[in-house]
């Protein structure tokens, strides 16, 4: 595992933007993995502004996004892909059929994930994977007790992160939906390259348990300790907790 630790999440998030172009710039068909929530929101505005600037074109890039919530349409304002399309796709001159996303309202769920799962395949792999991480350890919506080797399926959210994500939802936990589509931990582990992204105090926990607790699936994110080629970029708070770095 590699860190990156900014004094500020604007320069984290500059960092995480040069990489990505960077990567981008190496290859232009590059199968990137994307993320959504709160972490994000910046990461996405600097990432349009500086593509622009630098004349990145994403009209050959492939995107797959993590997850989705179940029962929500993307035109529904709360739903991955609608954040997805309003502070990322709209802005880029990605191409539509470049963009695999979970449908959230489709009949044969399982189907659905297979399908994703195909995907991913048909592609051959995700070259890189953006991540962010729940207060709780999630990774996408794997939540704890998720296994290392689950594939993209239906999961339950839990209470701690319905809770979380109430925010997107006027306040109002019981809003959240219980039920998710996610990339699965194997899924993830398949990437060539991971970058998480994590900022502010309250992450710091989480962060210390992914990188300085065993290995488990209790805290999902520790799984990623397995894999060759992760980079965490973290403001000061994430990185907070963080014996290692402490010391240095
Ligand atoms: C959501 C998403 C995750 C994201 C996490 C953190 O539940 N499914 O992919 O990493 O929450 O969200 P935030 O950045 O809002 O703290």
């Amino acid at each position: 595992m590699k860190f990156i630790v900014c004094s500020s999440k604007a320069e984290a998030i500059r960092r995480g933007v040069e990489l990505v172009v960077g990567e981008i710039g190496r290859n232009p068909e590059l199968v990137l993995g994307l993320a959504t929530g709160g972490t994000m929101i910046r990461f996405y505005s600097e990432l349009v502004s500086f593509s622009w600037e630098k004349k990145i074109s994403f009209s050959k890039v492939r995107t797959f996004n993590l997850d989705e919530y179940v029962g929500l349409s993307f035109r529904n304002k709360e739903s991955f892909r609608y954040f997805m399309e309003k502070n990322f796709f709209d802005k880029v001159d990605l191409k539509k059929e470049n963009i695999v996303f979970l449908n959230g309202e489709a009949k044969n769920l399982d189907g659905e994930c297979e399908r994703f799962e195909k995907s991913v395949k048909n592609v051959g792999g995700i070259n890189l994977q953006i991540l962010g991480i729940g207060k709780n350890g999630h990774i996408g919506f794997n939540e704890p007790g998720s296994s290392i080797k689950s594939k993209t399926r239906v999961v339950d959210l839990s209470l701690e992160t319905r809770k979380a994500n109430a925010k997107f939802f006027g306040g109002k936990f019981e809003k959240v939906p219980r039920e998710a589509l996610t990339m699965g931990v194997s899924t993830i582990l398949g990437a060539e390259k991971i970058v998480l992204f994590a900022f502010g105090k309250e992450k710091a926990d989480a962060v210390r348990d992914a990188v300085e607790d065993k290995i488990g699936c209790e805290v999902p994110a520790s799984l990623l300790q397995r894999h060759k080629n992760v980079i965490f970029i973290l403001d000061k708070g994430a990185a907070s907790e963080l014996k290692k770095l402490r010391n240095t």
